[in-house]
């Protein structure tokens, strides 16, 4: 792919060919093993969209819902000053990565968002006892809404509203975005009368940031969700292109699944080089990891594929994981993701030392350093015969992270029909989720905590130590 000025992201992909990698690297021959294979799947994926099966294509053309956000996101600035989020994994993962990308100082007037997904009591009761309930909005986002963690967290929340303002007035706090029919949540927003947004019933949690899951609390942070979804729209003229040449997200996804076929890169790193993009490496992690981690293909033959998605961040890990990537097992594909225009740049002094090791510093700046770092580690995992790719953005703004994220989506896309599976399912989250029903004391799951007694019962006592 070519790099053009016009475009807010840019993905380069020479770091996986042989003519900067060496032996290992990919040949004209691997190509012909995915290029035509691509093809079909692009075309595949193209019907699937037109019949309306694949909804997250399209989201960011959906100006009713980007409307309705706008709109709620407004109502609620003008009456709180904090909105807590409650919602896991995918109701949780893109609102935390758009929300670290822009800071405060580069947003509208706003809320103070808090995203709650974990039910650590520590930090959970921390939050709660941080939040004056009177001036606080809750969004209680579930796709299911059946998640225990969600729903417990709702719970305690609502309980905290009740004795903050009483029992008529704490359903004004709440907004429940859920399925438009279905589910608990969606019961419980009819019986209350909350307010409540609608996740289009297509699309998948991870798939989600571009519903009211991440629109609304990104808005309500003050950031430009109009913008966000013209980035993605963006990406969506490249990602469409039938010819993986033009199109990054089936290219990249392409050689991702050439180095784990091909070369057994099982892992896969993303590395921002920049501190606010840590999280959509988070983001990322999930996409990767439950969309393309499958048992069975699409024929019901067992697999067992994946590639484990590991998140990294530039600099800081050059002295921490670099080392393994550099001289480890050939089990790894790095993507570095660098930023040209940082928001600020801070200049490095002259050095009054007249020490050597001192005095080349001067005259840079610490985002000139930065950059320089990120492409000396490429360059020396390239040295090392290891596989590595770059994504480039002019500057961390929701135009870049609209194109972003929707690219990396049909990335995932991409690459779960070239491994023959199913991208859109979890599976494989299902049995700890019915363990733990069992294990509080959900009605129907008596065979579950059966199980859960009989397992804890194998283990051996000499093997738990101190
Ligand atoms: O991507 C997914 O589907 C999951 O990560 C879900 O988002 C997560 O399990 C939470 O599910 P729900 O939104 O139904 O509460």
């Amino acid at each position: 792919m070519h790099a053009s000025a016009t475009r807010p992201v840019r993905l380069d992909v020479n770091g996986f060919f042989s003519h900067m990698i060496g032996r290992g690297g990919i040949a004209s021959s691997d190509l012909e093993l995915v290029i035509p294979r691509l093809a079909t799947v692009l075309e595949g994926l193209e019907v699937r969209r037109r019949s309306g099966e694949l909804a997250f294509y399209d989201l960011p053309y959906d100006e009713q819902a980007i409307a309705q956000c706008r709109s709620l996101a407004g109502d609620l600035i003008a009456e709180f000053d904090d909105l807590l989020v409650l919602g896991i994994g995918g109701s949780a993962l893109g609102t935390k990565a758009v929300l670290d990308a822009i800071a405060p100082a580069r947003r509208a007037r706003g809320l103070r968002v808090h995203v709650a997904d974990n039910v650590d009591p520590d930090s959970f009761a921390t939050l709660l006892a941080s939040l004056n309930p009177e001036r606080t909005a809750v969004d209680v986002i579930s796709k299911s809404g059946g998640t225990a963690e969600t729903l417990a967290q709702l719970l305690i929340v609502r309980q905290w509203l009740i004795a903050a303002v009483g029992e008529r007035a704490w359903q004004r706090h709440v907004v429940i975005t859920t399925d438009p029919e279905r589910g608990p949540l969606r019961a419980l927003a009819d019986s209350e009368a909350l307010r409540s947004l609608p996740v289009p019933p297509g699309v998948g949690g991870r798939f989600s940031v571009l519903t009211a899951v991440g629109l609304l609390p990104i808005a309500a942070a003050g950031i430009d969700i109009q913008a966000l979804c013209e980035g993605a729209q963006h990406a969506d003229t490249f990602c469409s292109q039938q010819d993986p040449w033009h199109n990054p997200a089936a290219l990249h996804a392409g050689l991702l699944f050439l180095a784990l076929r091909e070369r057994g890169c099982n892992i896969h790193v993303l590395m921002p080089y920049n501190d606010s993009l840590l999280r959509l490496a988070e983001w990322y992690a999930q996409l990767w990891a439950e969309s393309l981690g499958k048992a069975r293909a699409l024929d019901g033959a067992v697999v067992e594929v994946g590639q484990t998605p590991v998140r990294a961040l530039g600099a800081t890990d050059q002295h921490s994981q670099v080392q393994l990537y550099v001289e480890g097992p050939r089990d790894k594909v790095v993507t570095f993701v660098r930023v040209v225009q940082p928001h600020q740049d801070v200049p490095i002094p002259a050095s009054p030392y007249g020490l050597e090791e001192l005095d080349y510093l001067s005259g840079h700046t610490l985002g000139e350093l930065l950059n320089m770092e990120q492409r000396a580690t490429e360059l020396a995992l390239a040295e090392a015969g290891r596989m590595t790719s770059l994504i480039e953005l002019e500057r961390v703004d929701e135009a870049a992270l609209g194109y972003l994220l929707y690219m990396f989506e049909v990335q995932t896309l991409v690459a779960g029909a070239l491994l023959n599976i199913d991208p859109l399912d979890q599976p494989g989250v299902e049995a700890g989720k019915r363990l733990t029903f069992a294990m509080a004391g959900r009605q129907g799951y008596a065979a579950d905590a059966e199980r859960v007694r009989a397992m804890l019962q194998r283990k051996k006592d000499e093997l738990v130590l101190g």
